[in-house]
């Protein structure tokens, strides 16, 4: 049996991994097309390492209908202020 103090130790080390290994949740509906780590695949452009604000700016600008493309005007739709920010930082801060 683990002592108390250790067993602790176990459960805040479990509850730390998944909040720095997984994508927020808005960010995770990228990475079908994206890639993996938004790193780009198959002629999808790459989002990891960009800047935040310029990927929020285009967000936008799709959800707006103001920047041509096939389906990415309809995946913006679906995202608010908050989350388009939200995962715009965490594919900015993506290597
Ligand atoms: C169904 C596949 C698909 C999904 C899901 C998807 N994208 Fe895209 N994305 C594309 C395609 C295809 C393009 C090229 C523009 C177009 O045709 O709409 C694109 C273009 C972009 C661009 C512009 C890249 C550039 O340099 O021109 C950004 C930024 C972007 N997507 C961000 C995202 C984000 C953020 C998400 C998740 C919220 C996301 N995409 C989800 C397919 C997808």
């Amino acid at each position: 049996m683990l002592k108390p103090p250790l067993l602790g130790f176990a459960f805040a080390a479990l509850a730390a991994l998944p909040s720095a290994a997984q994508a927020p949740l808005a960010a995770e509906g990228c990475l079908g097309c994206h890639g993996p780590r938004g790193g780009g695949q198959g002629g999808i452009a790459a989002l990891a390492g960009r800047d935040a604000d310029e990927l929020a700016a285009i967000m936008r600008a799709f959800r707006a209908n103001e920047r041509p493309g096939t389906i990415m005007g309809r995946i913006a739709r679906g995202y608010t202020d908050a989350e388009i920010a939200a995962v715009a930082a965490h594919f900015a801060a993506l290597r």
